[in-house]
């Protein structure tokens, strides 16, 4: 059965689970392995008290009161013997015993040391010495370290002393008992911990490589961990060798397709060459220059594909150098960055084609352009405006098409063959981040490029 709550509490339950509970799976595991166990705990030293601790004092302390009882009854009916019973509680209980009269029992009672109340250890032997001396005065204090017991029972014949070592009353075993349950619990809790973390780490390594693929970074990996996350690595393994072997397959495809058609064009070309001359041919001819334009542009990109390892790109420099090639008295630039991390793992001349190719179609089709560079702590932001005509939102995404270009007579004195943004948003999707069109506070078009560091 699906119970469904009210809007109100799904929310609040949503708040408290994302307040409430960690989000690492480390410590969620931590927990549902802890939560159980302090529970577990906590229900045994509370049955423990209330069985066997319970029991096991009150048996004590009323073996002693009965000695005690015995001891002070004998001895007042038959004072002479005292020193006999001594001997013998001495030696049989390891009670020490004394009657105290006359001045001295003054003395002593104000010699007693007093010590703190320790309720928990003589409780039990102060309820059970109240009910056998009903009508005296008995007191039980603690004596050197807590280690003796003192018990003084005032009575009309004398005052009594009793002295006896505390465990005799005082099970220490709850002590025993406490020590070995946080004993087992740390050793549970290091196996637990050391455990826990070669599984969690083999996940997260798992999300660190399949993070690197997407941003185009091909990290060494073997899967390791449990048999599941284990499968979950050697189907990414696969799944990145299938993608891998796509991309080089399609290149290839193209590359060659380019490449066998330059052939006939060039034939042509030459057989043109040879014809009279008149305006009919001249449309040809240049129809065949653009084709062949269109099938280099295609070849750079697709032999740019694949080969080039990953290194640090200082972006700074690089964006600074592009600018720097395309400056004329033309245009003006302004370039601005915020200063912080500009270097980024990625392939240095694809990422220089990327941005060249946005700045070039800048100085293209604007006078003003203004390049701006900034980084925070997860991603670096490149943004490049114009006050050149813009690109109307309804063709944004179309730009992107190999080979489309937006008015083709506006674009006839540019020269392109309308590669670049789609070659650009290749490279900047194969090292994990975007490219955006907007509208530029210059009046032209605004390209924002994001990549994650
Ligand atoms: N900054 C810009 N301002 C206005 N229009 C632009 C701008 N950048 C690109 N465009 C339009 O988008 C089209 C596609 O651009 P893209 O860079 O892909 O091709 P291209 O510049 O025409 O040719 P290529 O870059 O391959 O030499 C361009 O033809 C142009 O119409
Ligand atoms: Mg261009």
């Amino acid at each position: 059965m699906h119970i469904t709550l009210p809007e109100k509490a799904n929310r609040l339950l949503q708040y408290l689970k994302l307040k409430l509970l960690p989000s690492k799976l480390f410590f969620r595991t931590m927990l549902l392995i802890f939560i159980p166990l302090i529970m577990v705990q906590v229900v045994s030293v509370v049955a423990f008290f209330n069985g066997n601790w319970e029991k096991v004092g009150k048996r004590l302390s009323n073996n002693l009161t009965n000695n005690i009882v015995n001891a002070v009854e004998l001895t007042s009916e038959h004072p002479d013997m005292l020193s006999e019973m001594q001997k013998i509680y001495n030696n049989t209980y390891g009670i020490e015993f004394e009657k105290i009269t006359g001045d001295e029992q003054l003395a002593v009672k104000t010699s007693t040391h007093y010590g703190k109340d320790y309720k928990i250890v003589t409780g039990f032997l102060e309820k059970s010495l109240h009910q056998k001396f009903p009508n005296s005065m008995t007191s039980v204090y603690l004596e050197n370290g807590r280690n003796d017991l003192i018990i003084l029972i005032e009575r009309n014949d004398g005052l009594y002393r009793f002295k006896t070592p505390t465990k005799n009353i005082f099970s220490t075993s709850i002590f025993g008992f406490v020590a070995w349950m946080i004993g087992t619990s740390l050793l549970l809790f290091i196996v637990a911990t050391l455990f826990l973390r070669i599984q969690v780490r083999s996940i997260a390594t798992l999300a660190q490589v399949a993070e690197d693929f997407g941003k185009g970074i091909d990290s060494p990996f073997k899967p390791y961990g449990s048999s599941e996350v284990r499968k979950a690595g050697i189907a990414f393994i696969k799944m990145k060798e299938r993608i891998l072997k796509q991309i080089s397959e399609r290149t290839q495809m193209l590359a060659g397709v380019s490449h066998d058609l330059r052939t006939p064009l060039t034939r042509m070309k030459l057989q043109l060459a040879m014809l009279p001359e008149n305006p009919e041919n001249k449309e040809f001819i240049d129809d065949i220059s653009e084709m062949e334009k269109m099938l280099d542009g295609y070849l750079a990109f697709v032999s740019g594909e694949g080969g080039e390892k990953n290194t640090f790109v200082d972006m700074n420099e690089l964006i600074l150098s592009i600018i720097n090639k395309f400056r004329n008295g033309k245009a003006m630039v302004r370039y601005s960055t915020n200063d912080q991390v500009s270097a980024i793992q990625g392939r240095e001349q694809a990422l220089k084609r990327a941005v060249t190719n946005i700045i070039s179609n800048a100085f293209n089709y604007g006078k003003e352009i203004a390049v701006a560079l900034e980084s925070n702590n997860n991603k670096l932001i490149i943004t490049v405006d114009d006050d050149g005509p813009g690109i109307p939102e309804d063709k944004r995404e179309d730009v992107f098409k190999a080979f489309y270009r937006i008015d083709e007579s506006r674009n006839k004195e540019t020269g392109g063959v309308g590669l670049g943004l789609s070659i650009a948003r290749d490279i900047i999707t194969s090292h994990g981040g975007k490219i955006e069109l907007s509208d530029s506070s210059l009046g032209g078009l605004r390209v924002l490029i994001s990549i994650p560091l």
